[in-house]
């Protein structure tokens, strides 16, 4: 989490940090500040609690030439969100200054022996700890050499971290490094960029670099940028060209992100299925696995988090039921303690919109540590995930930058479920003509997706009664219950709205204690085989008095008779139910924090992407 950007040039620099760090809000609004060189050579910092509108504000009146200088947007980890606890942070002198993104974890001891050498801390933060560590180094140096001294103290800093400096004693100069947390630079006339993703970056360069971890940048006004390792030895790296025509920067006609970025489902969707259609048959070409250790894979291991691990759910059926591989399903976060049992015939996928999640990755390492091979399915080329997989697969739905995902959910189960038809289909359980039906029931959907986004006045009422609640259950069964997660979390993220999900025929045993009159529970009962029994559901909460919310089949008179509210979706395939389903939830979800007066694209206390464990 938390956005880094930086330019040392010839050109004024405020005015491009402001606009990075308004373009890297979504990594953390809590806080934002900014830290200039100006003529003197000294140091101009200002720092706001509060949104990047509230630090432009208040540098609104300040004219400054300045031409080199670095800025942050934070969510916080160590201390509240408050002017102090933002960055950047300096030392005692204010000769030098930085913006970091991870979180020290070694931070409370490497403080107490600065405090025990004299070292004043005015902020709660991990970073401070990093800047008069600096401060002592440098010093003690003697030689100027800073780009050493951070080399240095990089040495010693545990934990994740991309750290950019900025020092008085070295104007027109920036310096930083990377370990952990993604930080890309830039060559440009103009001068050298940095930050710690390329939106904050589009609109000024066409080429970017990506720094690995345990590497150090020194950039220079005159444009240039060289990267090094922790000996110092200058690194040769690939420039890549930016996809400017793929980079949102506002929402256009639509009031926020999010409702722009659920009505791009059905483009998503067309995209994906006319991409495997066109070529006649299944092809993933970034997988990189061979027929034979296709056939040969004994199990597969699928760590994710949040939407990304309810895509993997689904992940597991349709595996499991088109291609008979035994697949392992666990939240990233719980890897870590989990004692994982792997073969030479092992995979492991981890599924991660941004790939960045620092628990996805940490889990993605723990396994291939293991001797498992590691594939990403992500939407983020270029991302940690991608570079530091065996194969990749590229969901393609373009950027999303509400903080809730929607088309990239979409997006990751048409790629699970590719991925389960290419299983199939090399293990000989499916025909190519079955693929292919498969591949075409796909592309209809693009149709029917669009239906259910047009008609969203028909959820007035039922999200009116929702924004009034308390708490509310989802249920489902089957393929529908990741969708009847998704669902709640989608309600919680954004409306704050307390809301658990449970498979439907596991309420009887607990949470059918919560019923009451007037308890919202939303039902996804699709038209397949898994509907009696959720009827028998519905029945069973009304006869406690709670209120049903049904997320039904068109047409369907019986869930019609027995719910309170339906939001009706076409019919579709069962296995693809859970694509139509989720659509009427992200509505209610979005619908139901408008109501409650909360901003969609920006829950309190979350993050994008969240880059610490
Ligand atoms: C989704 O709406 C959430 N913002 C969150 O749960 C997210 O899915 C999770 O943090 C995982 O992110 P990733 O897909 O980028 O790894």
């Amino acid at each position: 989490m938390c956005g880094i950007v930086g330019f040392t040039g010839t050109k004024p620099v405020k005015d491009f940090l402001l606009e990075g760090l308004h373009n890297l809000e979504y990594r953390g609004y809590d806080s934002a500040g900014i830290a200039l060189l100006l003529d003197d050579n000294s140091l101009f910092i200002k720092k706001r609690s509060g949104a990047v509108d509230v630090l432009e504000d208040a540098l609104h009146e300040t004219d400054m030439p300045a031409q080199t200088g670095i800025g942050h947007t934070r969510w916080a980890t160590h201390g509240a969100p408050s002017e102090i606890n933002a960055h950047p942070h300096f030392n005692a002198d204010k000769s030098l200054a930085l913006v970091h993104n991870g979180i020290i974890e070694n931070s409370y001891v490497l403080r107490e022996s600065l405090e025990a050498e004299g070292y004043h801390f005015v902020s709660e933060t991990d970073t401070e700890v990093i800047v008069h560590l600096l401060d002592k180094v440098y010093k003690e140096r003697e030689d100027g050499d800073l780009l050493q001294a951070l080399i240095d103290v990089s040495k010693v800093l545990e934990g994740s971290y991309a750290i950019v400096l900025l020092s008085s004693e070295h104007p027109g100069e920036l310096f930083a490094v990377r370990n952990g947390s993604p930080l890309v630079l830039a060559k440009h006339d103009d001068g050298a960029y940095i930050a710690s993703d390329v939106i904050a970056l589009v609109s000024r360069v066409k080429h970017v670099i990506t720094m690995d971890n345990n590497e150090f940048a020194h950039l220079k006004k005159d444009g240039s940028v060289h990267v090094y390792n922790d000996k110092k030895e200058e690194l040769e790296h690939i420039i890549q060209e930016l996809d400017v025509n793929h980079i949102p920067l506002d929402n256009g006609e639509y009031p926020d992100f999010m409702l722009k970025e659920m009505n791009e489902q059905p483009d998503v969707i067309e995209r994906l299925g006319q991409d495997r259609f066109d070529a006649g048959s299944i092809r993933l070409d970034g997988l990189n696995l061979s027929d034979e250790e296709i056939k040969n894979t004994d199990k597969i291991f699928i760590v994710a988090c949040g939407t990304s691990y309810h895509a993997s759910l689904l992940a597991k059926n349709y595996i499991e039921n088109l291609a008979g591989i035994p697949v392992e399903v666990a939240v990233a976060s719980e890897f870590a303690n989990q004692h994982v049992l792997v073969t030479d015939h092992t995979l492991c996928i981890i599924v991660t919109q941004s790939g960045e999640t620092a628990d996805t990755l940490a889990a993605a390492r723990k396994i291939k540590d293991l001797g498992a091979r590691v594939f990403a399915i992500t939407n983020v080329l270029g991302s940690t995930a991608a570079r530091e997989s065996d194969g990749v697969i590229y969901t393609k739905a373009g950027p999303e930058v509400s903080v809730a995902a929607t088309k990239t959910f979409v997006a990751q189960i048409v790629a699970v479920f590719f991925l389960a038809l290419f299983f199939a289909e090399k293990n000989g359980r499916l025909s190519s003509e079955e693929v292919l039906s498969h591949l075409k029931d796909i592309q209809d959907l693009s149709v029917k997706l669009g239906e259910v986004l047009s008609k969203q006045e028909d959820y007035e009422k039922g999200s009116r009664f929702f924004a009034q609640a308390h708490s509310a259950l989802f249920i489902g069964r089957s393929l529908n219950y990741p969708i009847a997660s998704e669902g709640a979390l989608k309600l919680k993220e954004i409306s704050y709205l307390h809301a658990e999900a449970y498979p439907a025929g596991e309420i009887k045993h607990g949470p059918f204690a919560l019923l009451e009159p007037g308890f919202p529970v939303v039902v996804v009962i699709p038209h397949d085989d898994t509907r009696a029994k959720t009827l028998s559901n519905i029945k069973e909460i009304r006869a406690r008095g709670a209120v049903v919310l049904a997320v039904a089949t068109q047409g369907d008179a019986e869930v019609e008779e027995n719910a309170d509210f339906v939001f009706w979706v076409p019919s579709v395939p069962p296995l693809l139910t859970p694509l139509i389903s989720v659509i009427p939830l992200q509505i209610l979800a979005r619908k139901v924090a408008l109501d409650r007066g909360q901003n969609v694209d920006r829950p309190r206390n979350l993050a994008k992407s969240v880059t610490v464990e």
